[in-house]
């Protein structure tokens, strides 16, 4: 196990649910990585890290929307890798769409901008970008959707996030500045609390409390384990590949039915407490992510299975101590 390095990560957006997973790879390894988010508040990161385990980690408030504060973070830190995950999720940006853009596309931007004046220390930049960028389903049919295939975001999510790729090419076409994005589908696991396809995630917390949940949507999904994420995150900001380079994701394509069926099974406790309604999510559930396993290597994939059995322990431990937050099961 590597006990740190020259290396010397700024994650944006580290408080959130795939932040938090880097954050404890990154520790686990030995690094002393800085968080930079909004949220004074810490409670994803404090239920997948020890309190020791948070000693290493360098706390700072920041928003990705003003440049200077990044900058500044950057120069002083003398960061090498920027990670960036900063960002409004897909119902926060319908609800109010220039405020999306002016965290999601300027935040970027800015992250970009930052690398830009800063090319002495920053080596590296990997961000969030999504699956949403492909659109509904009923543009590509019932394919598996080859890389490359043409984009149809639905939502001004989707577009921001397709925007965003559209801004690291030009960065590397103008400035040089390589970057790896990461189209992630629906990511599940401990600290899984907000956005659209939150509600598997959430049905496994109902159902270690014992209580019924209904998952809002049906059909069709992708559902990657948030540890199998995180560490494509990592690998992304290690391998030098030079380019702005944009990868597809993939975890298990499942039916909602057969999530739950799965759930039931590995976890007797759940049986008769989930259910689902609502239409499918309107983005293609089937995509290709060969170009990943092309440039990056073998990727983790957790099974379903398992990626369930070790979400229920998590949570089965944070409610023996008293710690387990429900307050998301009523949204
Ligand atoms: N979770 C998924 O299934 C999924 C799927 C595809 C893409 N993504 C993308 O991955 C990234 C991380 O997702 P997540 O699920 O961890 O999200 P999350 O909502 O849990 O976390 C986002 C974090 O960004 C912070 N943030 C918001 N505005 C900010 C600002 N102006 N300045 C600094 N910090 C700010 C929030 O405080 C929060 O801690 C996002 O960009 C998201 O769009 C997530």
């Amino acid at each position: 196990m590597v006990q740190g390095s020259s290396s010397r990560f700024l994650i944006t957006g580290a408080k959130g649910f795939i932040g938090a997973w880097i954050v404890k790879n990154l520790v686990e390894r030995g690094e002393r990585p800085w968080v930079f988010d909004l949220d004074p508040e810490s409670h994803r990161l404090r239920a997948v890290l020890s309190d020791e385990q948070l000693e290493s980690v360098t706390f700072l408030r920041g928003d990705v929307t003003e440049v200077e504060d990044l900058d500044r973070v950057v120069a002083e830190a003398g960061i090498t890798h920027l990670i960036h995950l900063a960002g409004l999720q897909v119902p926060s940006c319908a609800a109010n769409p220039p405020l999306g853009a002016r965290v999601n596309v300027i935040g970027t931007l800015n992250v970009f901008e930052v690398a830009r004046r800063r090319r002495d220390l920053v080596k590296r930049i990997v961000y969030a970008s999504s699956a949403a960028v492909f659109g509904p389903e009923e543009f590509f049919g019932r394919v598996t959707v080859p890389e490359g295939a043409p984009l149809h975001p639905g939502t001004h999510y989707g577009v921001f996030k397709q925007c965003n790729e559209g801004n690291a090419r030009v960065y590397f076409a103008n400035d040089g500045i390589s970057s790896v994005g990461l189209r992630p589908w629906a990511v599940y696991g401990v600290g899984r609390d907000q956005g659209i396809s939150s509600g598997p995630t959430k049905a496994i917390k109902a159902s270690v409390i014992g209580r019924a949940y209904t998952i809002r949507f049906t059909g069709a999904v992708d559902l990657q384990y948030v540890d199998d994420c995180a560490r494509i995150f990592l690998r992304g900001a290690e391998i030098d590949l030079p380019g702005a380079r944009v990868y597809t994701l993939r975890g298990s394509v499942v039916q909602v039915a057969e999530f739950i069926r799965t759930l039931e099974r590995v976890y007797p406790r759940a049986q008769g407490l989930i259910r689902a309604e609502g239409k499918q999510l309107p983005i293609a559930p089937d995509l290709d992510d060969s170009a990943v396993v092309r440039d990056l290597g073998e990727i983790p994939r957790t099974p379903l299975e398992e990626g369930i059995r070790q979400t229920v322990m998590t949570f089965e431990r944070l409610q023996r101590e008293g710690r387990l937050d429900t307050r998301d099961l009523e949204s």
